[in-house]
């Protein structure tokens, strides 16, 4: 099966399931970021899972929409600590309704996305449930130092390796197992398939660093320099620092401490620091580095040479994205 059709059979699925109830206010939010699109990437790598390892796709399905509904609520919620205007090009939950609104509608979808797992049995079961907490805790964290390194000058880049596992790499790590999981797959398989993804994962997020500043806006989907007005202490920031004259350090470090200069005047500056440093190629380096680890560890992966190819076109896919 290609990639589009596992997307189309889990819209299919996101459809049948997801409708919208009373109150209104609750669950309106819900249906309107679930249907504002997105490259559904992690329910699309919970069908492979299952279908790498030789069952029927359609097992996955509900863990597939679960894992979708459990990642757009984490977006309800970064949102409003992004203080983020728009996602997939428009407007947010917190600014189309309030911030209120958003975050119980992001509780009642991380509460819906447990739910659904209750449609698996026995021994997947608990594994799916272990597996999803244990994840979804560790986004927590991964959030939490994320907003935690905006008012540290001192992060260093194994911090910011560290930060992005928790707060992306495990869930497309986990999306991946949950598959394996469903088909019973052995630990060992398990494991290696939760190493691709977390590899993967890490490039996603180097990626999506990479285009908050240097994305096109007509594409993007989201607000380009959003980071940089936040003050994130992304790879782009932490090389600039690294490979920066002291004159260009000081620069970078003062438009990141305070209200110097306009928004717009500020993402500008920045960016050309990132460009002057080399910071920009260096990340695209490091997205390269990180997806041929991926790629590493798929090719010691006992599947199907047609299951890895379909896999690896996904990662190739998502790594030269432009949303
Ligand atoms: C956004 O995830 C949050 C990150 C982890 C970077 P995606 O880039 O997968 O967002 P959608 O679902 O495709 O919009
Ligand atoms: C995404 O980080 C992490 C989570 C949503 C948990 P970002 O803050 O970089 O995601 P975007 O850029 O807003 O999509
Ligand atoms: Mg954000
Ligand atoms: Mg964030
Ligand atoms: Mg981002």
């Amino acid at each position: 099966m290609k990639i589009a059709d596992y997307k189309a059979e889990f819209l299919a699925h996101l459809e049948a399931k997801v409708q919208v109830a009373e109150p209104k206010n609750l669950y309106q939010p819900v249906q309107y970021i679930l249907d504002l699109g997105g490259k559904r990437l992690r329910p699309i790598l919970v069908l492979m899972g299952v279908s790498v390892f030789e069952k029927d796709y359609k097992k996955g399905l509900d863990a597939a929409l679960a894992v979708e509904v459990f990642h757009n609520f984490t977006l309800l919620h970064d949102d409003i600590m992004d203080a983020a205007p728009v996602r997939r090009g428009k407007a947010t939950v917190h600014e189309k309704w309030d911030t209120n609104t958003a975050i119980l509608s992001g509780d009642a979808m991380m509460i819906m996305a447990n739910q659904l797992l209750e449609s698996y049995e026995g021994a997947s079961f608990k594994k799916l449930m272990q597996l999803f907490s244990k994840t979804a805790i560790e986004v927590c964290e991964g959030q939490q130092y994320d907003m935690d390194f905006e008012t540290r000058s001192d992060v260093t880049i194994p911090e910011y390796i560290e930060m992005i596992r928790l707060k992306t790499s495990v869930l497309v790590a986990a999306a991946l197992q949950m598959g394996a999981i469903i088909a019973d797959a052995s630990e060992s398989d398990a494991q290696k398939i939760y190493d691709f993804g977390l590899n993967l994962g890490l490039a996603f997020q180097l990626q999506d660093d990479y285009l908050d500043a240097f994305g096109d806006p007509k594409t993007f989907g989201k607000q380009v320099g959003g980071d940089i007005i936040e003050n994130k202490k992304t790879y782009l920031y932490l090389q600039a620092l690294g490979k920066g004259s002291t004159a260009q350090k000081e620069r970078l470090t003062r438009l990141f401490s305070g209200t110097v200069l306009d928004t717009e005047s500020k993402v500008e500056a920045v960016k050309t620091i990132f460009r002057e440093t080399g910071s920009d190629r260096a990340t695209k380096e490091e997205i390269a580095r990180y997806t041929e680890k991926a790629f590493k560890v798929l090719d010691s992966l006992a599947i199907a040479e047609k299951s890895r190819s379909v896999l690896r076109l996904f990662g190739e896919q998502l790594m030269t994205r432009s949303v």
